[in-house]
């Protein structure tokens, strides 16, 4: 049986790349997959939170999630801490990990930076909890953004380790999905950094939350070179190809296609004519969300009833990994 998972984090809002680059995916994969969309809020405190913030961001996920087109009665939408396999599982699968393939992660290098020896022990075991994530349900396929591919490499490592470990084939080597135009979004100020929540500058990226005017100001505001021409060299002009990678993935086009249609037009036209797409595909996403922020009880239930569904599967699965593990039942 073919199962997605994937994994947002409740910090910091929503931006255009966990948009294009995961979860436009998982609303069309809904219709071919069973599909379980986690907001992944044990992952979240591997860095400090404050409590408050992390509740409403949460919730706030969840709105944009909705929002954007995933069917909460269909696709299993809740978040980490609710279902305790995932931690459970992590453990079990901790045990299984060689220290030698954590040192390898890039992601715990950026984020420990100079301060590696005062980094959390849980940022550090963050892979492994994100393989558990998935290996709790069983899950084959994995739509993600391109930052997400070591990870799932080691999650795919994991699941193998331990089915050989215990000569079971307990887990499937889930695939990643790394689908559309863009699947690395970069930042509008700086074209060979990533598009990221963190990034101190609001105007590098375009919260799922901005309304129509802050849309269509931030793209026109976009770093890009001085050449008036649309042509598409990420190497040599990774700014503009950046902004034709992102009208390219908002219509559903190819990158050939936007550059050979706007070759004549230049780049100023180009420019416009993404800010009225963005805010075409982006306004009413953005306005479904606000919205939906305005009822945080019925987030709330969509997150308990959700929860309760992935448990279902969780407990069944976690079960039979601790019985092959040796654990006495309860
Ligand atoms: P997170 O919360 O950083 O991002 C959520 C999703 O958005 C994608 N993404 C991007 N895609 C393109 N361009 C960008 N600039 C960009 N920024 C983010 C990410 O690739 C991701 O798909 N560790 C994960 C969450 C997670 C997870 C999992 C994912 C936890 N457990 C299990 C898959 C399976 C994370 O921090 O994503």
């Amino acid at each position: 049986m073919n199962r997605v998972f994937s994994g947002v984090q409740p910090t910091g809002n929503l931006h255009l790349g966990n948009y294009l680059g995961a979860i436009k995916n998982w609303v069309t994969m809904q219709a071919h997959y069973d599909c379980l969309y986690c907001i992944v809020d044990l992952h979240a405190i591997t860095v400090p939170q404050d409590p408050k913030v992390l509740r409403a961001a949460t919730r706030e996920v969840a709105a944009g999630l909705i929002a954007a087109g995933i069917d909460a009665k269909s696709s299993i939408v809740f978040n980490q801490s609710q279902v305790k396999g995932h931690a459970a599982l992590a453990w079990i699968l901790n045990c299984q990990t060689p220290i030698g393939w954590l040192n390898r992660m890039t992601q715990f290098k950026e984020k420990a930076g100079k301060a590696r020896e005062q980094a959390g022990l849980g940022l550090y075991a963050y892979p492994v909890l994100m393989a558990a994530d998935i290996l709790l349900y069983k899950a084959t396929h994995v739509p993600v953004g391109e930052d997400q591919k070591q990870h799932l490499e080691l999650a795919r490592d994991i699941a193998g380790a331990f089915n050989r470990a215990y000569g079971s084939d307990c887990f499937p080597l889930p695939e990643p999905m790394i689908l559309g135009a863009a699947t690395r979004v970069m930042s509008l100020r700086d074209g060979t950094k990533k598009m990221s929540k963190s990034d101190s500058s609001d105007y590098s990226r375009i919260n799922l939350t901005d309304d129509a005017a802050t849309i269509a100001l931030k793209i026109k505001k976009a770093k890009t070179d001085s050449e008036p021409i649309v042509s598409y060299e990420p190497e040599r002009r990774p700014e503009a190809a950046n902004l034709i990678d992102i009208y390219a993935a908002l219509a559903g086009q190819t990158c050939e296609a936007v550059t050979a249609e706007y070759s004549n037009a230049g780049f100023a036209a180009f420019k416009r004519a993404l800010a009225d797409l963005a805010v075409e595909k982006l306004g009413p996403l953005a306005a479904d969300m606000r919205r939906l922020m305005q009822h945080p009880d019925y987030i709330d239930e969509v997150l308990r009833a959700g929860a309760e569904r992935a448990s279902h599967i969780a407990d069944r699965n976690l079960r039979e990994v601790e019985d092959i593990v040796g654990f006495l039942k309860p």
